[in-house]
């Protein structure tokens, strides 16, 4: 069978999975073997260019769907234009995030089109100097084998840096992320470019929530680009999988894209996650300003519309 190699990778590591990601690998199995031809062919789109690195097309696979990187020696042949791995922390954090040491067994595909992303968290409770040290930590660790690396801001572990009271706490942090890859970069010669993750928590489709006040800042400590993620939050529910398909939301989303395109600035890779099912979702948000998209649930829920309407446009 054509994909033995990565359904085999993932279940010899089943026990170690989380139950979504578990989920989620299995749910994706027919959209894996629709698309495995396309890594053998030309893409039938022009590839993208965005924070120095080149993607065959702009659809990557978000962070969570394949913690552990299970996915990621085969993600040439998956017919996505990147994918992001992680969260990962400096410490395994059991039955949630994996730790960095996970990466040793990764090697780094040099010629790849479908750039490799790993995202970086925190585990819960460190304090600011212990996150500095932790994000630096898994900035070296990841080096070796990420062709950008993202700075999970969105979650419950690191959200608390975005505090107004934590201000000068996150800007030392990002000069000391950037500082250390001006280093890295001048020993070995690769960019490994950092982006940074903002979730926006959507409450309804007709209230605007505002832009976290870090984001336009971003480009002046050397950020390279940010992965906004437009949330409705857990649990995913088919009410919320149902919502998303309305033109509301989906306009909603466009108007957040259109709205944080402004603040970045041309020179900015906007990323932009959350809510995205078919192929007029995709080609909405990136008209709307995203130079990247990244899909998660769609992968689960809304496999078939999403895949079959890709295939063709995206090879
Ligand atoms: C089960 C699950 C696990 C996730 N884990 C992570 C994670 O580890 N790190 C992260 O940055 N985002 C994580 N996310 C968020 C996704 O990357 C994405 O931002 C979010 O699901 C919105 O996109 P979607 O509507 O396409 O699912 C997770 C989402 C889900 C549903």
């Amino acid at each position: 069978m054509r994909y033995d190699g990565p359904l085999g990778a993932l279940r010899r590591h089943y026990t170690r999975l989380t139950q979504s990601l578990n989920f989620a690998a299995y749910a994706a199995r027919p959209a894996l073997t629709a698309l495995s031809g396309a890594g053998r062919t030309p893409p039938a789109h022009p590839p993208h260019h965005a924070m120095g690195l080149t993607f065959r097309n702009p659809i990557g696979i978000a962070a969570g769907f394949d913690r552990r990187g299970l996915l990621a020696p085969y993600r040439d042949r998956l017919g996505f234009g990147h994918i992001e791995l992680g969260t990962l922390c400096r410490y395994p954090q059991p039955g949630a995030y994996p730790g960095i040491s996970t990466l040793a067994r990764l090697r780094r595909h040099p010629s790849s089109d479908c750039p490799l992303g790993i995202n970086i968290g925190l585990n819960p409770g460190r304090n600011p100097a212990q996150a500095q040290a932790d994000l630096l930590y898994c900035q070296r660790v990841a080096w070796r084998v990420a062709d950008y690396l993202c700075l999970n801001l969105g979650n419950a572990n690191a959200r608390w840096l975005l505090q107004p009271e934590h201000e000068a706490e996150l800007n030392d942090t990002l000069r000391a992320l950037t500082d250390q890859q001006r280093r890295l970069s001048a020993v070995n010669g690769r960019a490994v470019p950092l982006v940074v993750k903002l979730v926006l928590d959507l409450e309804r489709p007709d209230r605007l929530p505002a832009l976290p006040p870090i984001l336009p800042l971003l480009p002046t400590f050397g950020i390279a680009g940010v992965v906004l993620a437009l949330d409705r939050g857990k649990p995913v529910t088919a009410e919320k999988i149902h919502a998303w398909r309305q033109r509301t939301w989906q306009d909603l989303a466009c108007e957040l894209t259109r709205q944080g395109r402004a603040l970045l600035g041309a020179d900015t890779a906007l990323i932009v996650v959350g809510g995205i099912g078919s192929e007029q979702d995709i080609r909405h948000r990136l008209n709307a300003g995203a130079d990247l998209v990244q899909v998660h649930n769609g992968l689960l829920h809304s496999r078939r519309t999403l895949l079959d309407s890709l295939a063709k446009p995206y090879g």
